[in-house]
């Protein structure tokens, strides 16, 4: 099966889960701003982003609004916030809209929990890609 981590991050918190992500997997988590397009064909797409005064950075809604459907089996979601799910949200009618399979299961940190949610993240991905 092959897998993908791609993820937007401004203080750095959506990184460390990625990486977490990206561990368990076996892959390199990758930021959107390094690699604007998704080249190469994955089964899994975990994606994740955080809310800044209520939306998702611009870079990682373009983002997933280029994303090739016919380059994706499925995408697994994952979000950082103090409070908010509403990335996971809006990430999952922008690619559902585009006829791109979205996990029911997404997952989420509190931005003051990260360290303590890398192992629950790790779960996460081992749990989606089994
Ligand atoms: C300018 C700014 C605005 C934010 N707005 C929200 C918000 O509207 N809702 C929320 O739950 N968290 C908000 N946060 C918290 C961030 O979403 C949280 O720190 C997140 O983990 C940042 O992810 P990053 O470290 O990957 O950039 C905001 C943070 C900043 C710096």
């Amino acid at each position: 099966m092959k897998t993908a981590v791609r993820y937007y991050s401004k203080l750095g918190n959506t990184k460390k889960i990625a990486e977490a992500i990206a561990e368990e997997a076996g892959v390199k988590a990758i930021s959107v701003t390094d690699e604007p397009d998704l080249t190469e064909y994955a089964d899994v797409l975990f994606l994740g982003g955080a809310p800044y005064a209520n939306i998702m950075a611009p870079q990682l809604r373009e983002y997933a609004e280029r994303l090739p459907a016919d380059k994706i089996g499925r995408v697994a979601l994952f979000t950082t916030s103090n409070r908010s799910r509403r990335t996971v949200r809006a990430l999952r009618k922008i690619l559902t809209e585009k006829g791109i399979p979205v996990e029911k299961r997404y997952f989420y940190a509190h931005m003051t929990r990260i360290k303590a949610r890398i192992g629950p993240a790790k779960d996460f991905a081992g749990m989606i890609i089994k």
